[in-house]
């Protein structure tokens, strides 16, 4: 269920006609909506009602402050994996005691970071990581809250690039050096064991992986309190999928409800790690047809956004659904929708049926909410978008659209120039 409907045949966020958006903020122009948003949040906490947990809302997927703000006055807590996104999650009113700060390569100043502003656990993927948090934190007089990622070795059967808990993926720690792990951590004065995370995938359409990862965890959280180590909390990760196209993943309210199912006998609170059922479908990307053009018999539709708007099309080959905003014309074409980038990856969809579009005409690239705007970039110096955030028939711009002076930001054409190893080159002399 989302807020992106037609009325009268146009192309509506909540009450706003989206054309209407386009006009007054241009394109091309990522629009959420908030009530959406709300929606999506109030189901999964719904069933997860009467079990402790937690859900801390994945950062990456979606990082606007407009949005993150939303979540934390609904109570949510955050996943983060880097300090920017802590930062961003301060700025937004977030409360960093509900803070999971998770992946695998943190930086000491980001781990130091973390620590001060109080984060609730800092998510261990290493046996030097977990040496490197204990030394920061001594550093500070502090001790570390921590928890261990540990990879199930299940596969979620999603796309390779998106897959995190398979044996051999770079993420998490086996059981085993888990095991060792705690053991080490537990006699370490600058480290205090919080719980234990996993992370199996991300866009996972069956809840069995998860189940069977929870089940995998749970047998290795039952040796350790039989070693007399506590696991307060066992973060089951997030990587829920959404339909694009023809999946059929279960309803956030079914995966809640089977989580909670998994987690009965679980004596302490249940960590989630959501991002894409939360905002996935709360996005879409609006973009205005620039040309069309045929090549041999290969039909294309230039738009205005591109690849550097959405990725998700080139690098997973992903799929979203595209469709115009004013009422769709009865005839058919099937084309491929491009950008203006030159590359030949610049696409957003490949042989795709539309209704007729022609130069001028807007077209909504749906799902866009989750991995759009967030894995954007200015290859070919291109601006980024403005975000809107859609209330009702109000719209808050979320963030403006970058100008071509912010692309030069911090670059000088002739720039200082900063000797070094001066010294030995004077002795030389
Ligand atoms: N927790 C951890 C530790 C993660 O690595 C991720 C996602 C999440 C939570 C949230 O997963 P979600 O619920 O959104 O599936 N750019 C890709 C997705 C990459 C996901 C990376 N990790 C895409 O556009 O499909």
């Amino acid at each position: 269920m989302n807020h992106f409907q037609r009325k009268r045949g146009v192309l509506h966020a909540e009450d706003i006609p989206l054309e209407e958006l386009a006009n007054a903020y241009g394109t091309p122009l990522y629009v959420y909506s908030t009530a959406t948003l709300r929606r999506h949040w109030a189901v999964l906490e719904g069933a997860l009602r009467g079990i402790p947990h937690l859900t801390c809302y994945a950062v990456k997927a979606n990082s606007n402050l407009a949005v993150l703000s939303l979540f934390a006055r609904l109570g949510a807590g955050f996943d983060i994996v880097s300090g920017g996104e802590l930062y961003r999650v301060l700025k937004a009113g977030g409360d960093p005691r509900k803070v999971v700060y998770s992946g695998v390569g943190k930086r000491d100043d980001e781990i130091g970071f973390a620590l001060k502003r109080g984060v609730k656990v800092v998510d261990i993927e290493s046996a030097e990581e977990l040496a490197r948090v204990s030394i920061v934190a001594r550093r500070l007089k502090r001790r570390a809250p921590v928890a261990l990622r540990v990879n199930p070795a299940v596969d979620p059967k999603t796309h390779p690039y998106i897959s995190t808990g398979l044996k051999e993926s770079k993420f998490g720690v086996g059981a085993d050096e888990a095991r060792r792990l705690y053991a080490l951590a537990a006699k370490d004065p600058g480290l205090e064991i919080k719980g234990v995370a996993m992370h199996i995938g991300s866009q996972i359409t069956d809840v069995s992986p998860f189940l069977d990862a929870i089940e995998r965890v749970l047998a290795m959280v039952k040796d350790l309190e039989a070693q007399g180590i506590r696991i307060g909390h066992l973060d089951v990760g997030g990587g829920l999928g959404i339909q694009y196209q023809d999946e059929e993943p279960p309803h956030p309210d079914a995966y809640g409800k089977a989580v909670k199912n998994a987690l009965r006998r679980f004596d302490g609170e249940v960590l989630l790690e959501p991002g894409r059922v939360l905002v996935g479908n709360a996005g879409v990307l609006v973009t205005r047809v620039l040309y069309r053009k045929k090549n041999g018999r290969r039909e294309f539709v230039v738009v205005d956004a591109a690849m550097t708007d959405l990725v998700r099309p080139a690098l997973y080959g992903a799929h979203h659904a595209i469709e115009p905003v004013a009422p769709p014309a009865r005839e058919e074409m099937v084309c491929d929708v491009v950008g203006p980038v030159c590359e030949s990856s610049d696409f957003l969809a490949r042989k795709e049926r539309l209704p007729a579009v022609q130069g001028g005409d807007l077209l909504c690239v749906r799902s866009a909410g989750a991995y759009g705007f967030a894995m954007s970039s200015n290859y070919n110096s291109r601006p980024r978008a403005a975000e809107v955030l859609v209330d009702g028939d109000t719209a808050h711009l979320a963030r403006e659209r970058e100008t071509v002076a912010d692309l030069v930001r911090g670059e000088m054409a002739r720039p200082p120039g900063r000797r070094f190893g001066a010294r030995k080159r004077r002795e030389i002399g």
